[in-house]
């Protein structure tokens, strides 16, 4: 019997789009394939913006600069957006999905930014929208939320999802070196792009948080402002506390669950506890960090970005959607939940580590204690470093209010024997 036919359009052979191409093309994986998607995939036309760019195994042929044109084909069944950014990729998901044609995509930022929207219209459309490279590149964590914990009660997201700020924090952690010396490293070795901005600001895990709270919470995808904090600000003597004390200092990207409708979404540096699984997590990895109420805690850990690592990524939703073509069904619509509301940032607690410049003077302590104790913060523990007649404290607080601890720095800053605040950021502990 003869398999049935996928036509697959692919907008975008860079990175990704050429190692997805790749994939398809390796003949000594032709049944491993036709297997996976019942059917066997045949690519119809790559769209890219310079067709005379050398292109690996893409035969020339295939090439088209009227991305536009390959995205309304009505003989298409899937449409792969590998292109990036939000216009013209929102238009070229929008017009195939209309045409009912499924559409893979590892854009972060569309989906971050029109998910929910996009989503509605596969599903009015009777197609598939898969995304799994959107996040964690080669990571399944977009189908774990989707599938095994699907009727989880999830109290908890907590990833590293930005390759480059791990690249630049791990460096910074086993080198001792300061931030704009490893944020040139990793421009050098291609881990940070020339203007790094949408990485080191958090940005790009913002995102992603985006899209992983719609799985795990039922939020919307769509344009809207996640608490963010990047990484250009952490000293290398915040990375040796960190170290001394028993931590590492990581971005992360969380999105908790608080009361029965509060969700605190947020991107920011965080001191994680060696014992804590994402304390481990080097380099360019990426991990994602699950809490559910009856599964209790999960991890996923790999390879989150690079051209093959992605591209298996997205390999398996083509075949995915491919099966769903075949057998003439599509995936269900995921539910929004109409009640879960954003709660802010200042209104969740942790620990947190905070560290002066004072002048080193009789007094000082007691004043800056006095501030801590006026808006109630209570401090765990506390180190100080003379620096000629300056010193540095650092301290470790308990379990205190976000905006309480703002209101700290505020009024520390005032203070005439306070030089300068140093840094301000959560601690996570291990896990119980
Ligand atoms: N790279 C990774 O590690 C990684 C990881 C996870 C997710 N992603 C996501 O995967 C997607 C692709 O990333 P990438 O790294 O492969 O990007 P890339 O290397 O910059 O490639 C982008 C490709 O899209 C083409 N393109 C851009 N705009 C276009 C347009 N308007 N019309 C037609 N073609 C257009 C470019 O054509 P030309 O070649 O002619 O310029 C290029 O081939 C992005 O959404 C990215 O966020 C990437």
């Amino acid at each position: 019997m003869t398999s049935p036919v996928i036509r697959v359009g692919v907008i975008g052979a860079g990175f990704v789009g050429s190692a997805l191409v790749e994939l398809l093309n390796d003949r000594s994986r032709n049944d491993a394939l036709l297997d996976a998607a019942t059917a066997t995939i045949e690519v119809v036309g790559v769209g890219v913006r310079d067709t005379s760019k050398p292109r690996g195994s893409i035969s020339k042929d295939l090439l088209t600069t009227d991305a536009a044109g390959l995205a309304s084909r009505k003989d298409l069944d899937i449409l792969v957006e590998l292109a990036g950014g939000i216009e013209p990729a929102r238009s070229y998901v929008e017009a195939a999905l209309k045409n009912g044609v499924s559409v893979v995509t590892a854009n972060k930022a569309l989906m971050a930014d029109c998910g929910t929207e996009l989503a509605r219209l596969a599903s009015e459309n009777n197609c598939d929208l898969f995304y799994e490279a959107a996040v964690g590149g080669a990571v399944p964590i977009i189908r774990a939320l989707r599938t095994s914990l699907a009727g989880e009660r999830i109290n908890r997201v907590m990833g590293i999802v930005n390759g480059t700020t791990n690249f630049i924090l791990s460096k910074m952690t086993s080198e001792g070196s300061d931030y704009g010396v490893v944020l040139k490293e990793a421009q050098a070795l291609g881990y940070a792009e020339a203007d790094p901005t949408a990485d080191v600001e958090g940005f790009d895990a913002a995102a992603k948080v985006q899209v992983l709270s719609s799985l795990a919470f039922g939020t919307e995808m769509k344009s809207t402002e996640i608490s963010r904090e990047g990484i250009s600000g952490i000293r290398s003597v915040d990375v040796d506390f960190a170290k001394n004390a028993g931590y590492v200092i990581k971005l992360v990207g969380v999105a908790e669950r608080h009361g029965a409708h509060g969700l605190s979404r947020r991107v920011h540096p965080a001191l994680i506890h060696n014992s804590h699984p994402l304390a481990s997590v080097n380099g360019a990895m990426n991990a994602v960090f699950v809490e559910g109420v009856n599964s209790g805690p999960l991890m996923w850990l790999g390879q989150g970005a690079g051209g093959g690592p992605t591209a298996t990524a997205v390999l398996g939703d083509v075949l995915d959607a491919a099966r769903n073509r075949v057998d003439k069904r599509h995936q269900v619509p995921f539910s929004v939940d109409p009640e879960i509301k954003d709660i802010d940032a200042g209104d969740t607690s942790s620990i947190f580590y905070i560290s002066v410049d004072v002048k080193d003077e009789p007094g000082v302590l007691a004043a800056v204690a006095g501030v801590f104790g006026k808006n109630n913060v209570s401090i765990r523990s506390m180190e100080q470093h003379g620096v000629s007649n300056e010193a540095r404290i650092s301290f470790m607080t308990h379990d205190a209010l976000a905006k309480n601890v703002q209101a700290t720095i505020s009024d520390l800053a005032k203070l005439s024997s306070v030089d300068s605040i140093g840094n301000c950021i959560r601690v996570i502990e291990g896990v119980k």
